[in-house]
């Protein structure tokens, strides 16, 4: 069954909408610096793109987790695949996030996050889908609420395909167009 794209959200409005973040943490921590933790793999092009416009000194971790259970839905139960490289201890810490969907990856991450002792945590997402929320998450960087629907692009992925798309769209499966 072949997919089909449409745009949801265009390249040149996410891009905006990432400068005026960057200003947005650039104010907030203003005289201090952040620690991004980049969540893989799909928050490398949002990370990126973030960290770029950001005024203030900015260092870098990575971290890797998968969500047991298949498809497109995620299941609760979190692995950790790759942890980060450095300690958060007295670090002001910002986990960066492609989406969030259920919330549950999240309040796995900030528990294990939390337990490290960073000097403060914060959550920055590109996109939230505020109806699928399962677990209470706070979010204090929010690029775009969007439907409750599957989207690619943009590091986000079908099938680990569309990732490299710059803009975000929405999947369509060619049979969908028949209801
Ligand atoms: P949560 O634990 O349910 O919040 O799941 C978050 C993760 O599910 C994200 O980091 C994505 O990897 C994946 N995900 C959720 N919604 C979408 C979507 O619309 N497109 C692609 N991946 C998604
Ligand atoms: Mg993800």
């Amino acid at each position: 069954m072949k997919e089909n794209i449409r745009v949801m959200i265009s390249e040149e409005d996410v891009d905006r909408r990432i400068a005026e973040m960057a200003a947005a943490i650039s104010r907030d921590y203003e005289g201090g610096s952040v620690h991004l933790i980049c969540i893989l793999k799909g928050s490398v092009f949002f990370t990126c793109e973030l960290a770029k416009r950001i005024t203030i000194p900015v260092t870098l971790d990575f971290m890797s987790v998968s969500s047991y259970g298949a498809g497109t839905k995620s299941s609760g139960v979190v692995r950790l695949v790759k942890d980060l490289d450095e300690p958060l201890e007295g670090k002001d810490v910002i986990v960066i996030e492609d989406i969030i969907d259920s919330g549950r990856t999240l309040s796995y991450l900030l528990e294990n996050l939390g337990n490290r002792h960073p000097k403060s945590l914060r959550l920055c997402t590109l996109l939230d889908k505020p109806e699928r929320r399962v677990t209470d998450v706070k979010v204090d960087y929010t690029g775009f609420e969007i439907p409750d629907e599957f989207v690619v692009g943009y590091g986000l992925d079908y099938d680990q395909q569309y990732r490299n798309l710059p803009y975000i769209g929405v999947v369509t499966l060619a049979e969908d167009h028949e209801e």
